[in-house]
């Protein structure tokens, strides 16, 4: 197992690029499985998730190669609809293969995902929406079971009371592709993940239209052929770094990115007293005057991403002044909470918000990573904080992040990366919300 070693008080500067985008690469290399030919995906980074998914699909019979950001996936030789359990709990966006298996073959068994570290996550409405498109569901030792001899054009709200849901307007997107005749998908999604997969779809033939508002339409066709695509920017790397910049209180150049799908992220960067300036592919972000408290909410896109919510948290605990923050997306994603406080931040639990009295010098010390957001969160406290940091389990942020080290140490951090040899504990004990004691060591992944 490795850990992160992080010598704080360096200000970011200098540039950095991103990546393609984890979110949408994962539903679109799922996706794949509809096409019986040849997928090229260009600016697939090499991250973790991105190598269970590709194991994944190997596992269902595809070939699949990935080098220099190049994802190749042959499909002609998938012969299996069953995704394993084993892979699944490793990543809940394994989900994703259900509406093409169930489309392409007329069957699938996926596991249902396990547990999770940013809160409760369900997957009834994905189940809804393949219902709704005529497939008979149930669900059997773990595994849902799915049958379609052929999957019907429907009309489907996709709301729930988390909002929308991004993955789950994947799936059924994905999956409406070959039904017969017109699917409305209402309350879908809007991110540009999404609009990213129904590019790719439209690519190789399908026919989507709408995607990026609440209401995708899709057209069945019969079959859909081989096809090219490159993903877009990752945003939340991006506002990862722009969050690092200004807790830094630094001045970095962040190249490759789509300002347009960080609107929220940079209106609230400015509104804590960041100087940003764009343009159509890079964001310069500065901090030469003071910064201030602000409270902010993740919502659904456009709104604030919840997958920087806690970043910020880490970013407002060094800022004067009081915070306030709300995740309506997942109410309960505040496993970094406790991490932070063990470096002096002071933050406390208000009912579904978390209250910050910023300003406070943080303290490098050793820190135990619970997922992966709230890794980058305790990277960005540690690049702020006074003195060395050990950030354990590693592994949580490789799942989302290529080569993050080696980026910040190009933007004149210190960090080293190095095997962790110390006992692993019976794991972090969090006093939970409700103040039960829950020991994570044998957590799964959101
Ligand atoms: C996607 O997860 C992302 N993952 C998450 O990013 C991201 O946090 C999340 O969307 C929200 O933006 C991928 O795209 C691979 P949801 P997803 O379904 O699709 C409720 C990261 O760090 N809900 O949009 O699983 C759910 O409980 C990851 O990169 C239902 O009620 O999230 C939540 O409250 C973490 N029933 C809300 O909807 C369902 O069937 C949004 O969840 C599905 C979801």
């Amino acid at each position: 197992m490795e850990m992160l070693t992080v010598q704080g008080g360096a200000p970011l500067r200098g540039d950095v690029y991103v990546d393609g985008a984890k979110n949408a690469a994962l539903p679109i290399m799922a996706a794949s499985i509809l096409l019986n030919g040849d997928v090229r995906i260009n600016r697939v980074p090499d991250l973790v998730d991105v190598q269970t998914m590709s194991l994944l699909l190997q596992s269902l019979g595809a070939t699949v190669r990935h080098s220099d950001d190049i994802l190749q996936i042959d499909t002609r030789r998938i012969n299996l609809h069953h995704a394993d359990y084993e892979l699944v709990c490793r990543m809940r966006a394994s989900v994703c293969v259900l509406g093409p298996l169930l489309a392409r073959f007329g069957r699938a068994s996926v596991s249902l995902p396990g547990g999770c570290n940013i809160g409760h996550r369900p997957i009834d409405l994905h189940l809804k929406g393949l219902a709704a498109l005529g497939a008979d569901l149930r669900i059997e030792r773990g595994y849902v079971i799915a049958e379609a001899t052929q999957l019907q054009g429907a009309d489907i709200f996709l709301g729930g009371p988390g909002g929308s849901t991004v993955t789950g307007t994947c799936n059924v997107m994905t999956a409406a592709c070959l039904a017969k005749g017109r699917t409305a998908i209402r309350a879908a999604a809007c991110e540009p993940e999404v609009v990213d997969l129904a590019r790719f779809l439209n690519a190789a033939g399908a026919r989507i239209s709408g995607p990026g508002t609440s209401i995708i339409e899709i057209d069945g066709v019969d079959e859909l052929t081989s096809v090219s695509h490159t993903v877009v920017p990752d945003r939340i790397e991006a506002a990862t770094f722009a969050i690092a910049a200004t807790a830094t209180r630094g001045s970095i150049s962040i190249h490759n990115a789509q300002p347009e799908h960080m609107t929220s992220v940079l209106d609230a960067l400015r509104a804590i007293g960041a100087t940003i300036s764009v343009t159509p592919n890079q964001i310069d972000i500065s901090t030469a005057g003071p910064l201030n408290g602000v409270e902010l909410a993740a919502l659904p896109f456009p709104g604030i991403p919840t997958d920087t919510q806690a970043q910020f948290m880490a970013l407002l605990a060094t800022v004067p002044g009081v915070s306030v923050v709300t995740d309506r997306v997942f109410p309960d994603r505040f496993m970094h909470v406790s991490e932070l406080l063990r470096m002096g931040a002071r933050i406390r639990r208000e009912g579904a918000s978390v209250v910050i009295d910023g300003g406070s010098q943080l303290t490098g010390t050793r820190v135990m990573a619970s997922d992966l957001r709230a890794s980058a969160a305790l990277v960005i406290a540690a690049l702020a904080a006074n003195g060395e940091s050990q950030i354990r389990r590693t592994y949580h942020l490789d799942r989302g992040y290529t080569q993050l080290d080696q980026k910040l140490n190009g933007l004149g951090a210190k960090v080293l990366r190095r095997e962790d040899n110390s006992p692993s504990p019976g794991g972090p004990h969090y006093l939970q919300k409700d103040s039960t004691v829950r020991n994570t060591s044998e957590q799964s992944f959101d």
